[in-house]
């Protein structure tokens, strides 16, 4: 997809405050600090778009950004960062479940993982409960830059065997896959 337009429409944290439901969504989940507002940043060719941080819990509000008038994107706070203080980490799972659970609007969720790493417990538990609520999503392996090309493609078997075939690598430095993930959104889109 060409990007012409993205902008910042709003941040909220509950459903009167999103956005009407006129556009479909593509949002993006993952842990803390795993790269999903640079995903987004670099998907849509945008520096700084989406705040991005080396201090993990940086998103902490839905944000919403739309895109050529046609689709949204939102940037979700992450999950599994121990040193949010509680009463913070506590509002983040009704925010995160409310807007998977009830948002009709939403056409395709990209849950985002550490290239590098052994799945992680929380994004298992992410993966069931997309699974549970029949929501369509994908896998995307980020900071692929970070490792070698033979080292990459062992931890894509690796990760491929418990998320399956839909595991895309990525990297936001490179832009590497980038035409995948637009692939498999668009697909999202018409159907
Ligand atoms: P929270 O909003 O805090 O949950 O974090 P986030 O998931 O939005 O992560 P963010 O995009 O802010 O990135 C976290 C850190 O990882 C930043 O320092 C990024 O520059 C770095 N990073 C993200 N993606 C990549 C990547 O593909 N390659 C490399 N090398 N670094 C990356
Ligand atoms: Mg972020």
């Amino acid at each position: 997809m060409k990007v012409v337009a993205a902008t910042f429409v709003k941040s909220a944290t509950e459903a009167a405050h999103y956005p009407p439901p006129s556009l479909p969504e593509v949002a993006f989940l993952g842990r803390s600090n795993v790269g999903k507002s640079s995903l987004i940043n670099s998907l849509l060719g945008v520096h700084g778009l989406a705040r991005t941080s080396n201090t993990p819990g940086r998103t902490q509000l839905i944000n919403f950004f739309e895109i050529n008038g046609e689709l949204r994107f939102v940037d979700l706070p992450g999950y599994g960062y121990a040193r949010v203080p509680q009463a913070v980490r506590e509002q983040w799972r009704p925010m995160i479940e409310g807007y998977l659970r009830h948002r009709a609007a939403l056409a395709l969720c990209v849950l985002i993982v550490d290239a590098r790493l052994e799945p992680q417990s929380l994004d298992l538990v992410m993966q069931d409960w997309l699974t549970a609520t029949a929501r369509r999503f994908c896998v995307v392996a980020t900071k692929s830059d970070k490792l070698s090309r033979s080292r990459l493609a062992a931890r894509l078997t690796a990760l491929r065997r418990v998320y399956g075939d839909r595991v895309l690598p990525y990297s936001s430095l490179t832009r590497a896959g980038a035409e995948l993930v637009w692939e498999t959104i668009r697909s999202a889109l018409v159907d």
